[in-house]
């Protein structure tokens, strides 16, 4: 025999004593491969069986299973200690407090000109519009010679131009959302019912009513018989959307190269005449140039500038407002991300 009783009762002492003074489950775990993995004094108990004098392997096979039932049971009530006791600390270590106030993490949120614009594009979208789009690098001849003016025309400069280097490519800042309109006739045949908003540039000093980069919303119907009628119960339906029910427009005699007849739209809010933008029927000469037939065809056209819309819907007196880009100017607009 290669192993004695005596042996097995050690083994099986010193397995106690470490369950014992295992002190987590960490610790535990390497108990047991120690004193009940295969090579531990129990399990080479249990191999040394075989050669056991037939006469004592009855009561020798009794004694290691006894010891190895012990060191299991033991091991057993261990595990369940330690796992109780983890549990107790991570509900305690990893509690979370309900009761905490909440983080507050900053949504950031839409300009009040990102919400206007949105705003007239959903208004006109509900009309049959659709919403065209064009660069803000615009080439000169859209900008100006395809709306009908011109480069020896006071109209260039009256727009004050920021021209693009090197001045034979022939690029500018749009002036006005009104190229818009070329391109549009330019590629789809009419009928034609679009708006589109952007940004326009012009070499303005920044004042309480003047920015060298604003934005301007333009509109262009061309259909059959279209009349300067339809332009004003367009104009009317927009303002009264945008300013309240009771707005009412009128046109005031004016010129753009691009319309005949030509007019200013102002608009009544508060008491006095606002002026919004400016609009007409599109010149004739306009529409041969985009390849439309002036028998067959007619149709309006408006631009409003979008800070001024802003600044008198909501009473804002200066400009810097606006483009500044200060945080507590457009959260006092209580826009969040809808
Ligand atoms: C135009 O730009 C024409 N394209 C409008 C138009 C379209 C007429 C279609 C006929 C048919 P005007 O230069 O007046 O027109 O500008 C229109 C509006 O842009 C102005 O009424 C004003 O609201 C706005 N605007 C012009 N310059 C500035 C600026 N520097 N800062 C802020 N808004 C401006
Ligand atoms: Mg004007």
């Amino acid at each position: 025999m290669s192993i004695s009783i005596a042996e097995v009762e050690e083994s099986a002492a010193s397995a106690l004593s470490a369950i014992a003074g295992a002190k987590d489950l960490a610790e535990l775990k390497v108990v047991k491969i120690e004193h009940l993995g295969d090579k531990s004094g129990l399990s080479k108990a249990s191999q040394a069986l075989g050669k056991v004098p037939a006469e004592e392997k009855a009561s020798f096979g009794k004694i290691v299973g006894e010891a190895k039932a012990k060191v299991s049971a033991a091991f057993e009530a261990r595990i369940k200690v330690l796992e109780a006791d983890r549990d107790a600390r991570v509900l305690i270590e990893e509690r979370v407090d309900v009761t905490l106030p909440a983080t507050n993490i900053p949504k950031g949120g839409l300009h009040p000109l990102t919400i206007l614009t949105n705003e007239i594009s959903d208004l006109f979208l509900g009309l049959g519009y659709r919403v065209a789009e064009g660069p803000e690098l615009e080439a000169e001849w859209l900008n100006f010679d395809a709306l009908n003016i011109p480069a020896d025309h006071p109209a260039r400069t009256m727009q004050d131009t920021f021209f693009i280097e090197p001045l034979d490519s022939r690029l500018v800042l749009r002036t006005h959302t009104s190229p818009v309109q070329i391109r549009t006739m330019l590629e789809n045949k009419p009928p034609i019912y679009v708006i589109c908003p952007g940004r326009t540039y012009r070499a303005d000093e920044l004042d309480a009513t003047h920015t060298p980069v604003f934005s301007q919303v333009e509109g262009l119907v061309i259909d059959r018989g279209i009349t300067m009628a339809d332009l004003k119960g367009t104009l009317d339906y927009f303002a009264q959307s945008i300013f309240g029910p009771d707005v009412v427009t009128r046109l005031r005699p004016s010129f753009f190269p691009f319309t005949e007849p030509s007019a200013e739209v102002d608009f009544f809010f508060n008491g006095r005449w606002i002026e919004w933008g400016g609009c007409g029927m599109v010149n004739p000469k306009v529409l041969e140039v985009c390849g439309i037939d002036t028998k067959e065809f007619s149709g309006f056209a408006f631009g409003m500038g979008l800070e001024r819309t802003l600044m008198v819907r909501h009473g804002i007196t200066d400009m810097h407002d606006i483009v500044e880009g200060d945080i507590r100017f457009t959260r006092s607009f209580g826009l969040g991300i809808k």
